[in-house]
């Protein structure tokens, strides 16, 4: 599903920036360019890394068990 519109931005984009390591929108905006353009996306871009990084994190709790 598209996140940034004027990008072209999938979520699956922002999941593997997260998994590469952004936590912010900032660096989004460094790694994908999500949210320079309208910035209409900037919320939504949001809230798909925080989940994105619950992901993460969940997923690096279970390797250590
Ligand atoms: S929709 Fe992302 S900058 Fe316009």
């Amino acid at each position: 599903m598209y996140v940034c519109i004027c990008q072209a931005i999938t979520d699956r984009q922002i999941h593997q920036a997260a998994r590469n390591g952004a936590k912010t929108l900032r660096d989004l905006r460094r790694d994908l360019q999500v949210s320079v353009d309208c910035g209409r996306c900037a919320n939504s871009a949001r809230q798909c890394l925080k989940s994105a990084n619950e992901q993460v994190m969940e997923r690096n709790e279970t390797s250590l068990r």
